[in-house]
């Protein structure tokens, strides 16, 4: 198992270049002083783009009002990413994110993209960030989940019966495969035609150690695992199916099963409650996640944890920036504030945190609450900041009720 999906606390020491240029650059830093008898943890924010920045202020609040319920202290140093990255400094991810990132215990990203930086060049485009981060912090587990809430379950676009308990988890491997495979590029060929073109690469070590996590999420869980691939067409997948096959033998108590892509995308809209965990490769699990979050009514609900062999994890939810509704405080901030939950659990081994943030976001969606995006007849309408704040008085309430 992965050291950062246990709990995973190291001592944090800001590199002196970080600690010199923060002095004069354009990031905000903040420091909580230090309690006597707490835990500390130093968690690094990035806003980013769009609707980021609201939905994190909020999840920090919760994350703050959780962890000092359970003795936890938190340090938060926000910096700069994606859009607001280039805008400030002309790169999407600046050194001093990466170094920030990479000397906290874990962190906590919004969203990025926008409209503006649309017909930028690649390198210069917000989602190269994204995967430049994902990359520097070597996160190669990304676990996104998705629940059909009871609460929520007429907000999903299939029926009662067919979205009802759905509760599956995809695991998606994300430092490797087509996304970062080599050779790729535009060219012009003989003939004087241009072409576009990637790698679908995997290693077997890059197989075997996205599996392990796979193998022991589903064990954690209700013991299923459908590996996806498209091993009837490409070689990266008929190597992917041997060594998943292979490393089965180590998990008797997991109940292995393959399934190909297309197929995967059908069985998840035709009868989603057969699956458990699914372990699938980076692309696969882009498209693959989005569908299963439709499942649950919402992509505005859904977190994600993105984990390492050590050193910290990248939390985010599986939404995008929302140019069209940003600033208007009509963001659903609970994918975000689920995010940090995952934080506390999978980034800081911090289990009961994690479940007072869970159990405050039930809180406040059994009060009736709801954002645009989850709203249905009968429930109450409120923005994002009335949301986030409702989630704080559910924390609160659930200290007076186990008093
Ligand atoms: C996601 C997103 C990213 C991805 C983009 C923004 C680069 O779609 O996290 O699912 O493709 O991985
Ligand atoms: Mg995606």
């Amino acid at each position: 198992m992965a050291a950062a999906l246990q709990t995973n606390i190291r001592p944090v020491k800001f590199p002196a270049t970080f600690t010199k240029q923060s002095s004069t650059a354009p990031f905000r830093v903040r420091c909580a002083a230090a309690s006597p008898g707490k835990k500390r943890y130093n968690i690094t924010l990035l806003p980013g783009d769009g609707i980021g920045p609201e939905v994190i202020s909020i999840a920090k609040n919760v994350l703050q009002q959780a962890g000092s319920l359970e003795g936890l202290e938190f340090s938060f140093q926000e910096m700069p990413v994606g859009g607001a990255a280039l805008d400030l400094v002309g790169v999407p991810l600046p050194e001093e994110t990466v170094s920030a990132a990479k000397e906290s215990d874990a962190v906590l990203l919004g969203a990025i993209g926008g409209y503006k930086w649309d017909k930028n060049e690649k390198h210069m485009k917000p989602e190269t960030g994204l995967l430049q981060l994902r990359a520097a912090l070597k996160v190669f587990a990304n676990l996104r989940p998705a629940t059909v809430l009871p609460q929520l379950v007429d907000a999903s676009t299939l029926k009662r019966e067919v979205a009802e308990g759905v509760d599956l988890m995809v695991v998606r491997e994300l430092t490797g495969g087509i996304y970062f495979g080599v050779p790729r590029g535009i060219k012009t060929n003989e003939n004087g035609e241009e072409v576009g073109f990637n790698t679908e690469v995997y290693a077997a070590h890059e197989i075997d150690r996205i599996a392990r996590v796979a193998f022991e999420t589903a064990r954690k869980r209700r013991g299923k695992l459908c590996s996806v691939d498209k091993a009837n067409v490409l070689d990266a997948s008929i190597l992917w199916r041997r060594r998943v096959t292979a490393l089965a033998a180590e998990y008797p108590d997991v109940e292995l099963s393959h399934m190909y892509v297309d197929n995967a995308a059908m069985q998840l809209v035709r009868d989603p409650k057969q699956f458990d965990t699914i372990v699938t490769n980076n692309i696969f699990g882009d498209i693959l996640s989005d569908e299963a979050s439709m499942i649950t009514g919402s992509i505005g609900m859904l977190p994600s944890a993105s984990l390492s062999d050590s050193g910290p994890g990248l939390f985010e939810p599986i939404h995008g920036s929302a140019p069209d509704i940003a600033g208007q405080d009509k963001a659903n901030p609970l994918a975000t504030i689920l995010s940090a939950a995952m934080l506390l659990k999978y980034g800081l081994g911090e289990e009961k945190a994690a479940k007072r943030i869970e159990d405050a976001v039930l809180g406040a969606l059994n009060k009736g609450f709801r954002t645009g995006d989850i709203y249905s007849a009968g429930t109450k309408l409120v923005g994002c900041k009335e949301m986030g704040e409702e989630v704080l008085k559910s924390v609160d309430s659930h200290v007076q009720a186990s008093v």
